[in-house]
């Protein structure tokens, strides 16, 4: 049975849903709590408080966080002394209507509140009853808020680090803008003090975050520090290993950032930069501000600069008012612009967009056409992505070791510098090499993984020094 006794440590149950900023923030929440006296728990009955970290992306995305709560609503109405709070994305678009929609909804707060979450709960504990924390005016980015807390990390090896929030394009279909708000980029010291901690902790890899990570530093007046400078800074830490960055927006992958991957040993020869759509008319319509073949250009750039590098994407199908053909310009795309992988999501109307009047305006493409193109655009990632991993047949690779492998318990699992997943055989134990680089021969690639053995020519594998 829970218990919410203030001299006992109270329990946190966190879900969270969307992209990897939110959880990078659901690890910074779960660190403000732990300060407050909160333990995290993998059981929600144990809990006292109960968060959903929400997204709005999709309309999917959204029904889900509203399902959570659904449910959470049920157990509170058995345990009346559980707080049940809405973070994230849903809620910084909605925060007016959510105890209306949700009553039994103790504390709503967006993503731009998150270092106010210890005196929300507190308000919420000490018995108010519909707390709602109130929106301000961002003179800086939240991290730069956030300074003095340790979040509580998923993995120890490898980090999530948010440099960048809110994006200023304004895509006609996406709900970004207005759920993280305008691009606000973090300090670079505030970065490089929290990797200088990360560091000594025995991290290995960090991701630097942002919507558009690329567009890093554009919002700083006084002086011309981007991506690059950061990226230079952060190589010099000792103790790090890998650094990249997601997602780049194509318009700001500048060469200098290209540059900096291409010299920096420490930056992974990845980078993740969506096309969305293969169609010139459609990338006009979703306000994208590139052609198909500057897509092109871009990606053969990075390929012709930074040797074995893997370049992804994400693709959005059923855009209103998208032709027969301008999907199949779409499906053509994946081969011609030579990417590794890609996401793939059917259009879903945000309100506040331009795209969702289109689409109550009669240019909505049914569901089942929906359906059936992501369909038909799976199946031609697959094939490149398959043909993308046969290049690394007989090579042998670097690979951060993660663990055991989910498939097969005899192997262990790791990533290479281009973000791919390694099942590979090794006469060492999990223990033995978590955390550290070892080089594998890829023996079988497959579509969307890799397989192979590890290189032994030393009875002792080297560890990251
Ligand atoms: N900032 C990144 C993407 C952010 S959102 C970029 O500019 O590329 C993550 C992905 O969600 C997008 O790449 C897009 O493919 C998908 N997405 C965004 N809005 C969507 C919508 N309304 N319907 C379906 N997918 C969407
Ligand atoms: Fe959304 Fe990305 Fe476009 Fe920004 S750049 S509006 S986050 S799709
Ligand atoms: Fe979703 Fe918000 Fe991320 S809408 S994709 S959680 S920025």
């Amino acid at each position: 049975m829970a218990n919410s006794d203030m001299t006992t440590s109270r329990k946190v149950y966190m879900e969270t849903l969307g992209c990897q900023m939110n959880f990078n923030d659901s690890e910074v929440m779960l660190g403000l709590l732990k300060k407050e006296g909160f333990e995290p728990v993998e059981d929600r009955k144990l809990a006292d408080l109960l968060i959903v970290n929400t997204c709005q992306i999709r309309g999917s995305a959204e029904d889900k966080a509203f399902s959570y709560l659904g449910t959470w609503g049920k157990l509170k109405a058995k345990n009346p002394h559980i707080k049940i709070a809405m973070a994230g994305c849903v809620s910084q678009q909605n925060k007016d209507t959510i105890f209306k929609r949700a009553p039994y909804v103790d504390i709503v707060f967006g993503t731009q509140n998150i270092h106010e979450l210890p005196e929300l709960v507190r308000k919420a504990f000490d018995g108010e009853r519909h707390v709602l924390a109130v929106d301000r005016q961002k003179p800086r980015s939240t991290y730069d808020y956030l300074t003095d807390v340790t979040p509580v990390r998923d993995s120890d090896i490898s980090a999530w680090v948010t440099i960048i929030e809110g994006c200023d394009y304004f895509c006609t279909y996406c709900v970004v803008p207005y759920t993280r708000g305008r691009q606000i980029s973090r300090e670079p010291e505030s970065i490089i003090r929290e990797v200088l901690q990360l560091a000594s902790y025995g991290f290995k890899e960090i991701t630097l975050l942002g919507q558009t990570v690329d567009s890093y530093g554009k919002d700083f007046t006084d002086n011309q520090y981007g991506l690059a400078e950061l990226l230079y800074e952060l190589s010099e830490i000792s103790g790090i290993e890998r650094i990249r960055f997601m997602t780049s927006h194509p318009l700001d992958l500048t060469d200098r950032i290209i540059e900096a991957v291409a010299e920096l040993p420490k930056v992974m020869e990845y980078i993740h930069i969506p096309m969305q759509a293969g169609d010139d008319e459609i990338l006009e319509r979703m306000k994208r501000g590139y052609t198909s073949q500057q897509y092109y250009d871009l990606v053969r750039k990075i390929y012709d600069k930074v040797p074995n590098a893997a370049v992804t994407g994400d693709y959005i199908v059923g855009f209103p008012g998208e032709t027969d053909e301008q999907f199949r310009n779409t499906v053509e795309s994946v081969a011609l612009s030579d990417i590794h992988a890609a996401n793939t999501a059917a259009y879903s109307p945000r309100k506040q967009t331009p795209a969702a009047i289109w689409e109550e305006r009669g240019q909505e493409i049914p569901e089942t056409v929906k359906e059936e193109r992501l369909r038909i655009l799976n199946e031609a990632i697959h094939q490149q992505s398959f043909k993308k991993n046969l290049e690394y047949a007989n090579r042998t690779v670097e690979v951060l070791v993660e663990g055991k492998s989910k498939r097969n318990a005899e192997r262990l699992t790791g990533r290479t510098r281009t973000n791919k997943v390694v099942n590979f055989d090794t006469p060492f134990s999990e223990d033995e090499l978590v955390g550290k680089l070892v080089q594998v021969e890829i023996t079988e690639p497959l579509p969307f993984s890799l397989t192979g053995k590890m290189v032994v020519n030393d009875p002792v594998p080297v560890a990251c020094p």
